[in-house]
């Protein structure tokens, strides 16, 4: 197994990022007769190889986490030539285009969320599981503020908005009072999930703290903002005939692409290639059971 040196850390092709829907994702952009691409999500790289090695004559390839770019870097450099890698956020794709001169694209793919890497990572703090700062950004160099510091400075009833509605918390009320009652003594990944499993108990302790740090997570990210104006800006550049497939992991990633898709649609210039979205077979998930909660849409302009 190939790795690359990082940073001080040692990663290898199993351990960065298992790709999901990938054979799915290249069938429908079909890279076949060569074209450019965009991976506005690349992580692990693993849909931007599928494309390349299906034909692809070009991807560009974006992701806001050095890390990820350094271990494609490395690990996809046979393709340097067909390949470029941009450190940007997917709401900015129009000025990454237009930068590399490129007007019009054969297709584009969000995979949104988490590559298994970042979830792995205590001292990126998006996991509930293990101990580390609580930062939680994409891109960790960013000015953006961390969860820890939303946590720190905002009042109660902000929290509790964010974890109702990036969380869809029922009890966001409650946690939030107490998060900001105890905010002193929170510092890291671990203390914020003994307070939830103080809150929760231990039944219900998984699922809130996931709810928590899904909703800390978007926040810090702007991510359904981000969604939106990354959607809007690869339908904007797509040829006629060219196509988006986004894969979502939560409800509300999935909202998100669902009423653009439709309302793209109803526009007249698009047509959904998917009228349901489509889900990872029970062979993906066995193998790879983060593909259980995948939804893929695809949209074709017309
Ligand atoms: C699920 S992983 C992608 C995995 C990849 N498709 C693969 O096959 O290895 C999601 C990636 O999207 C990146 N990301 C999240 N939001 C982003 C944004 N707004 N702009 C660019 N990259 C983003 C994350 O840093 C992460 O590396």
């Amino acid at each position: 197994m190939e790795t690359t040196r990082e940073a001080g850390k040692e990663y290898d092709g199993n351990t960065f990022h298992r790709s999901v829907m990938c054979g799915e994702v290249v069938e429908f952009l079909d890279p076949s007769k060569g074209g450019v691409y965009v991976d506005a999500t690349a992580g692990g790289g693993g849909h931007t190889k599928g494309l390349l090695d299906a034909g692809a004559t070009r991807v560009i390839a974006l992701d806001m986490d050095g890390e990820a770019l350094a271990y494609i870097g490395h690990n996809l450099a046979c393709f340097a030539e067909r390949l470029s890698l941009h450190f940007n956020n997917f709401r900015d794709l129009d000025e990454v285009l237009s930068d590399q001169g490129v007007k019009e694209v054969d297709g584009a793919v969000f995979d949104l969320g988490l590559s298994w890497h970042q979830v792995r990572s205590p001292d990126r703090g998006f996991s509930y599981q293990g101990e580390g700062p609580l930062d939680m950004r994409f891109d960790s160099e960013s000015n953006a503020r961390t969860a820890l510091e939303i946590i720190r400075s905002e009042p109660a009833p902000k929290i509790a908005r964010i974890l109702s509605e990036y969380g869809e918390e029922r009890r966001a009320h409650p946690i939030a009072r107490e998060i900001a009652a105890n905010r002193s003594k929170i510092k890291t990944t671990a203390d914020l999930a003994e307070l939830l499993r103080r809150i929760a108990g231990p039944k219900g302790f998984r699922k809130t703290a996931m709810r928590v740090f899904q909703a800390l997570r978007i926040a810090v990210n702007d991510e359904l903002d981000n969604l939106k104006q990354g959607l809007e800006a690869a339908c904007a550049h797509l040829k006629p005939k060219g196509r988006l497939a986004v894969l979502s992991y939560h409800s509300l990633e999935d909202r998100i692409v669902k009423r653009k898709f439709a309302a793209k649609e109803e526009s007249g210039s698009f047509s959904r290639v998917t009228r349901k979205p489509l889900r990872a077979t029970g062979d993906e998930i066995k193998r790879n059971p983060a593909a259980r909660s995948a939804k893929l849409r695809v949209l074709e302009r017309a």
